[in-house]
């Protein structure tokens, strides 16, 4: 298996991350009914209200074998640990820090580290963590930072996040450095439903 615990290989074909959080537990299978009838197979549900381990493990049982659920907004080990816990596909989380990338080495879901200056590149590679998560895309110079980063960091594929729009998130998806992207405009088209 590759770096991360295969987070390479599990995205594959996922190109698109809907970031939802959940204010209760009423619409969470009509969301993930509204993201399948687009194609969409993937989900990721913060840990930002108290619903969302609560929707990680209702999805999986629920939908575990039409898409991948997720977790997001996940900030320490112990995250982590509940994450797994509720089984989890994949982990992302919004920024990086030494202990959080020794819980993240030690775990065994594939996970996905936020950064976004060239520093915190820098210090994730030295983790040998080679897949992460541009947030927030918009404020670190979004295209142009990625462009920037792929010559500076050519070993180095992004998930960018913040900011993007379903209009705009082709444009990212061109770059050769990004393998895709995320963003909360599914949950807002949803709401207008
Ligand atoms: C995230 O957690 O990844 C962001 O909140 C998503 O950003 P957006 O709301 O600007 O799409």
């Amino acid at each position: 298996m590759s770096s991360q615990n295969g987070i390479r290989e599990v995205m594959k074909g996922h190109h698109l991350v809907p970031v939802v959080t959940f204010n209760d537990m009423n619409t969470v299978d009509a969301f993930a009914e509204f993201l399948l009838s687009q194609e969409v197979k993937c989900i990721e549900i913060t840990l930002r209200t108290e619903y969302g381990l609560q929707a990680i493990a209702h999805l999986k049982k629920a939908f575990g074998d039409k898409m991948l659920v997720g977790a997001g907004t996940v900030t320490t080990a112990e995250h982590i640990a509940k994450v797994e816990a509720a089984g989890g596909d994949f982990i992302v989380s919004p920024g990086l820090t030494p202990k959080l990338a020794e819980a993240f080495i030690a775990c065994k879901t594939p996970y996905l580290p936020g950064v976004s200056t060239a520093s915190e590149i820098m210090q994730a590679r030295e983790f040998g963590l080679d897949t992460l998560k541009f947030f927030p895309a918009h404020l670190f110079g979004g295209i142009k930072g990625l462009k920037t980063y792929g010559s500076v960091f050519p070993d180095i594929l992004f998930c960018p996040t913040g900011g993007i729009t379903k209009e705009s998130s082709s444009e990212f998806l061109a770059l050769s450095n990004v393998f895709a992207v995320g963003g909360s405009w599914f949950q807002k088209d949803f709401d207008l439903t």
